[in-house]
Order: C-alpha cells, then sequence, then structure tokens
C-alpha cells in the first residue's frame, strides 16, 4: 500500500536511506521535507512496515525526483516502479520531470529509462570527487512504459 508519510515514519525512511547510500541524507534534511511545501513524501507499506519510500518536489509544472530507495529485501519486486508511477499520477501528464541518479547506479538508471528519461547532461563530481551524475528529464506526454508491483497488496 502507498500512503502519504508522517513524521511517524522518519526512523523507518531514515534507516532504508543509511541502508541504501553510501552517503545518505541526514534525518533533519529528511525531516525538513515534511515542512517543504513543494515536498511530497510518500511510502510503500507491507504488513505495517516501511518497505520503500520517495521525496518529490513539484514547483509550478516543473517535479523532481529527489529521493527513492526500497529497502534491500523488497527490492526488484516493482516496488519502486509503483511509487513512481503513483506520483507520475498524483502529479499529473503536464509537468517536466528531472533527477540526477549517479553514473554507476545501473538499477536506478534502468528504472528511469523505462520511464522515458532521457540523460541530458553529465555533472562532474556530483557526488563527490570522481563521482559525477546523469542529470536526466522526463517531457510531459512522452509514451510511458508503466509497470505494476508484483507485491500482491
Ligand atoms: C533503484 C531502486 C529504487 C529500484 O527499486 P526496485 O523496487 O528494486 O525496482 P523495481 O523492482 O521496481 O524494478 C524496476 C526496474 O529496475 C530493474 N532492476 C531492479 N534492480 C536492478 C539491478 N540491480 N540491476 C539492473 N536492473 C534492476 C528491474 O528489473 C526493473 O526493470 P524491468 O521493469 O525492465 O524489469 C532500488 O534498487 C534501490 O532502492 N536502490 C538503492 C537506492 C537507490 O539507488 N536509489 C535511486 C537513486 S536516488
Amino acid at each position: 500500500m502507498i500512503r502519504k508519510a508522517t513524521l511517524k515514519d522518519l526512523d523507518s525512511i531514515y534507516n532504508i536511506a543509511l541502508a541504501s547510500f553510501e552517503t545518505p541524507w541526514e534525518k533533519v534534511s529528511i525531516e525538513a521535507e515534511f515542512y517543504n511545501e513543494h515536498a511530497s513524501i510518500y511510502v510503500y507499506e507491507v504488513d505495517e512496515q516501511i518497505a520503500a519510500y520517495i521525496i518529490t518536489w513539484l514547483i509550478a509544472d516543473e517535479a523532481e525526483l529527489l529521493t527513492i530507495a526500497v529497502d534491500e529485501g523488497w527490492r526488484n519486486k516493482g516496488i519502486g516502479k509503483s511509487l513512481i508511477n503513483y506520483m507520475k499520477e498524483l502529479y499529473g501528464n503536464d509537468v517536466i520531470w528531472h533527477l540526477e541518479v549517479s553514473c554507476s547506479n545501473k538499477s536506478a538508471i534502468h528504472l528511469y529509462k523505462s520511464y522515458g528519461f532521457e540523460i541530458n547532461s553529465i555533472i562532474a563530481n556530483y557526488y563527490g570527487t570522481g563521482k559525477d551524475a546523469y542529470r536526466m528529464l522526463l517531457y510531459p506526454n512522452l509514451s510511458i512504459k508503466t509497470g505494476e508491483s508484483n507485491v500482491g497488496r
């Protein structure tokens, strides 16, 4: 089940971030998004446990996918896709999406390309020295290959 996150979910979200990223967001940075009027924070819950989260911004007709992570034991089951599908439906088809992703993050790049995200540029040293990022864009109204969760709830 996908639902809007509350501050009660902060610890679970932070723990997934800690386990998922070399340089995870600090807890206060995640917390700050709960007070950001442009931010949306959603979680994917399985049996009352948080399996994944996504944080996005919507400013006018520009959406940004800031971060998404699925708890390791729940990966590759369609949860990442269902969270992105959910946010795309929530924001509608008229927005342009952008995101930054590490050039070495093959699974995330694969996921974003399946939505029609295209690499727009490379940002050198975005994640630290020698750790470049791709800036990826998804233009409105492109045909989208959608995916359904196969988690069975
Ligand atoms: C990237 C991430 C969010 C994907 O979530 P997920 O729930 O595992 O992904 P899904 O099950 O929805 O799969 C989406 C697609 O990615 C593919 N995929 C998943 N893991 C993969 C891997 N390790 N290598 C290559 N492709 C992979 C799936 O096969 C699927 O593609 P398909 O539809 O063509 O079959 C998850 O791997 C994750 O949390 N990674 C760590 C954090 C991270 O890197 N976040 C993104 C950067 S902000």
